[in-house]
């Protein structure tokens, strides 16, 4: 039987484990890939200390398979598919976990691989790079414009700063003093995070920002709201209730082939760069999950099947 990551109930780290699954099969409208590559992210863990949807009333059956994105080659699609086939290279959000030798994948919420690009490199796309697309598409600034992103240096910051310097946006980051430079070298003017940060961003643009991309919440985000009089330009992925009270919005993903299609392409065109900053063995999952956990890696993590 396969094998996958999992927790066996909500909690720390101590409800992971390996477990065997049944040999699973394509639900209607699902493409099941043979994983090669898996990213992992802060959402996992949140998902394992029982983060919960606001619909999100059913019992859970555990044992759920960790991860949220994955690349790997399609075995089997399942009933009303069309546009893939077994045998293609894929990447896209997963339906039931990513840790695993296989992952059931929306159709509708994957791609297929662009040639030039790798499975590691695509696999760490649908969640960080799709969230930062979906947010700089979301604030619609013009070019010239000057955006804030807290948590530059992180994963989905990192594919912000990016994307948003393709956009011909101006774009200020915060970064510990460590990721400095690396935050300076994907094209953002660095500021230090923690207390006066809104002072500090108003040194280096005293026109002010346009807008604001927070990844980290709590006082990074509370800073920075009060350098945008219009709310509707504030946005946060990481904070969703007190973005709400700050008048501002969380981000809404999108989570199509048509957003993958475009990270795709700016990787592939150069604009960005995935920067998978380590990958794992899948036996070593748990290490890179942990990694993660701590909050402070430096762009994004990869599991890699059969490394
Ligand atoms: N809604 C969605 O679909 C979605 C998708 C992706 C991510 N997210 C959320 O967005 C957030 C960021 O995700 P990520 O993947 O970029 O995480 P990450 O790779 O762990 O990066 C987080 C960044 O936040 C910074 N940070 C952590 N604690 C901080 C603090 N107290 N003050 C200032 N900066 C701090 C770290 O910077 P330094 O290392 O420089 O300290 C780090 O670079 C997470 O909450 C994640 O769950 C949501």
């Amino acid at each position: 039987m396969p094998k996958a990551y999992a927790y066996t109930r909500y909690g720390g780290p101590d409800t992971e484990t390996f477990v065997h699954v049944d040999g699973p099969s394509p639900g209607p409208g699902q493409i099941l890939a043979a994983v090669r590559a898996a990213g992992v992210n802060p959402v996992d863990g949140k998902l394992r200390r029982s983060m919960r949807g606001p619909g999100d009333t059913g019992e859970p059956e555990f044992p759920i398979v960790l991860g949220n994105e994955a690349t790997g080659v399609g075995e089997e699609v399942g009933e009303g598919v069309t546009g893939f086939a077994a045998g293609d290279a894929v990447f896209g959000n997963t339906v039931a976990g990513g840790y695993a030798e296989y992952a059931p994948l929306p159709a509708a919420g994957s791609a297929r691989l662009p040639q030039k690009l790798s499975f590691t490199d695509a696999a760490v796309l649908p969640v960080a790079a799709a969230t930062a697309y979906d947010g700089i598409r979301r604030l619609g600034l013009p070019a010239g414009a000057t955006l804030l992103v807290t948590g530059a240096g992180g994963g989905a910051g990192v594919a912000a700063v990016r994307i948003a310097r393709a956009f011909g946006l101006r774009v200020i980051g915060t970064a510990s003093e460590g990721k400095k430079e690396f935050v300076e070298q994907l094209g953002a003017v660095h500021v230090a995070p923690g207390a006066e940060l809104a002072a500090r961003v108003r040194a280096v643009a005293p026109e002010g920002v346009d807008g604001v991309y927070d990844l980290v919440g709590g006082e990074a985000l509370q800073e920075a709201a009060t350098l945008l009089t219009d709310r509707s330009k504030l946005l946060s992925a990481g904070a969703p209730r007190e973005i709400e009270r700050l008048g501002g919005a969380r981000v809404a993903r999108a989570r199509t082939a048509a957003v993958l299609d475009e990270v795709a392409r700016l990787v592939v065109h150069g604009d960005l760069d995935p920067h998978v900053g380590r990958t794992f063995p899948s036996e070593r999952a748990g290490e890179a999950l942990r990694a993660v956990e701590e909050g402070h890696v430096r762009g994004k993590l990869v599991i890699e099947a059969g490394a």
